[in-house]
């Protein structure tokens, strides 16, 4: 049972809340004119390093004759969107050494899991599994924007509390995150070096502000909730003393976010995601053509 992600790195929520709503059809146009895909094929799919599960239940109302599949290490994530996703596989595996054989899928994708696993076997991996004339979709966050409403600004409990706590780096070095990470320019080279030809780049921008007016309440209040979950899971994981008045002042923080938003006065806090879309392709390899 691996659930070194789930537990010290990011929860459930934190994940399907957030890609939930950047994975929300709302945003489909700028997925599909990255993606390249055909809707009307019965493509196979294998999402890598899957999470909780928020894309594969997109890709799954996005393509709905797809056969999909959907691997991660981490059995907490992989148990959770088993029990919560229909019409989708999902599989407890290791990115480095899939449990499939050569030549099986039509379409491998993966969202923030690049610069986690080695690059050879991540790519290598994905090249082996994917039928030729395969597409690879490797989805990446870069920095995006973050305003925050005065109301969630830090309290001072809180930054005595983040004071305690591990620094980003040990975090990433005692779980192994984030140990590849690579820029805009430099995995498009990657994915060429590790055998993809046809390489594009592309971007989705997603710009979650609750207060504006395009996003039907229901929507707005999804993103404050992310965002409170997020807040509350960091706190579980840094696993220090004082965590649960830590979490009473976020909750307090949050209903009042809430309750703004619910009477109408706007705060325009903002989080717009950056998501590069890089897609390669397996080419026909002319030894095993007949
Ligand atoms: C930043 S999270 C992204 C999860 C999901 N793609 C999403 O966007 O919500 C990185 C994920 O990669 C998984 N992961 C990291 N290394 C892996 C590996 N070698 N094999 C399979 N999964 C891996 C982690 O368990 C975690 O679920």
């Amino acid at each position: 049972m691996n659930t070194t992600w789930s537990e010290h790195v990011q929860g459930i929520n934190t994940l399907y809340m957030s890609r939930k709503l950047r994975f929300d059809d709302m945003f489909f146009d700028q997925y599909d004119k990255n993606f390249g895909l055909d809707r009307e094929k019965d493509l196979r799919i294998l999402e890598i390093g899957c999470g909780p599960g928020a894309l594969a239940e997109a890709l799954k109302r996005w393509y709905p004759k797809a056969q999909i599949t959907a691997v991660d290490r981490d059995s907490v994530f992989v148990e959770y969107a088993s029990a919560h996703i229909n019409g989708v596989e999902f599989i407890e595996g290791d990115a480095t050494k899939l449990p499939f054989e050569d030549n099986t899928f039509d379409v491998t994708i993966s969202n923030t899991v690049q610069e986690h696993v080695e690059p050879e076997a991540f790519w290598g991996e994905q090249l082996r599994v994917l039928k030729s004339g395969g597409i690879c979709l490797c989805l990446s966050a870069r920095r995006g924007i973050y305003s925050s409403a005065h109301c969630i600004e830090e309290t001072r409990e809180e930054k005595a509390f983040w004071e305690k706590a591990k620094s980003w780096q040990e975090v990433n070095e005692t779980y192994q995150v984030c140990q590849y990470p690579m820029t805009e320019a430099e995995i498009p080279i990657s994915m060429e070096q590790n055998g993809f030809e046809a390489v594009t780049t592309g971007y989705a921008v997603i710009n979650l502000t609750p207060d504006a007016p395009k996003y039907p309440a229901e929507m707005a209040e999804a993103m404050i909730e992310a965002q409170r979950q997020t807040s509350i899971e960091a706190v579980i994981s840094a696993e220090l003393p004082g965590a649960e008045k830590v979490i009473d002042i976020i909750n307090s923080k949050y209903d009042e976010r809430l309750r703004l938003y619910r009477n109408g006065f706007k705060q325009w806090d903002t989080s717009v995601s950056v998501t590069m879309i890089i897609r390669g392709i397996k080419t026909t390899d002319p030894m095993n053509e007949g």
